[in-house]
């Protein structure tokens, strides 16, 4: 079994509902997808100290599946600064109860880089 990280705080907390679904029975990878770049930018956000946009997503792993009724948490952390860039690297996991257990399944990684933009639009150095 997998393990939340202790030394972060989840930054998103979600349960997948059924509408999240596809016809095979587990949720998008868009529905998840979406909420990796939001929790990603959290911290770039912090960090940058006002606006950022997603540049690129470096990589993007689903290694496990998520189903009906799973809590997911996605947690960030930066991993590298540039000069007007911030990579954030994002871990999901699943928490699944089931027969009086709670299971914790680490379902996705992700790393994105963010940049920081003025009031033009333009890349920004961070501060
Ligand atoms: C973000 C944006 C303003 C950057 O403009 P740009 O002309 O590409 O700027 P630059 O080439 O100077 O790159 C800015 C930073 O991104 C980094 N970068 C550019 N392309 C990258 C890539 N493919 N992968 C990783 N980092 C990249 C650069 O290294 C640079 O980082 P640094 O300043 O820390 O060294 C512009 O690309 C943009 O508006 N993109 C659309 C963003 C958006 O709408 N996102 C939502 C999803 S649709």
């Amino acid at each position: 079994m997998d393990k939340l990280p202790e030394h972060l705080t989840p930054i998103i907390r979600v349960p997948a509902r059924p509408a999240d679904a596809n016809p095979g029975g587990s949720i998008f990878g868009g529905w998840i997808m979406s909420y990796v770049d939001i929790a990603g930018s959290e911290p770039a956000y912090l960090r940058a100290r006002g606006p950022v946009v997603t540049r690129a997503v470096d990589s993007f792993e689903f290694k496990k599946p998520v189903f009906i009724g799973d809590v997911i948490s996605c947690y960030a952390d930066i991993v590298k600064e540039g000069k007007t860039s911030v990579t954030v690297k994002v871990e999901v996991f699943a928490e699944r109860a089931s027969r009086g257990e709670v299971t914790v399944i680490k379902v996705t990684e992700a790393q994105l880089v963010y940049v920081a933009i003025d009031e033009n639009r333009k890349p920004k150095p961070l501060p």
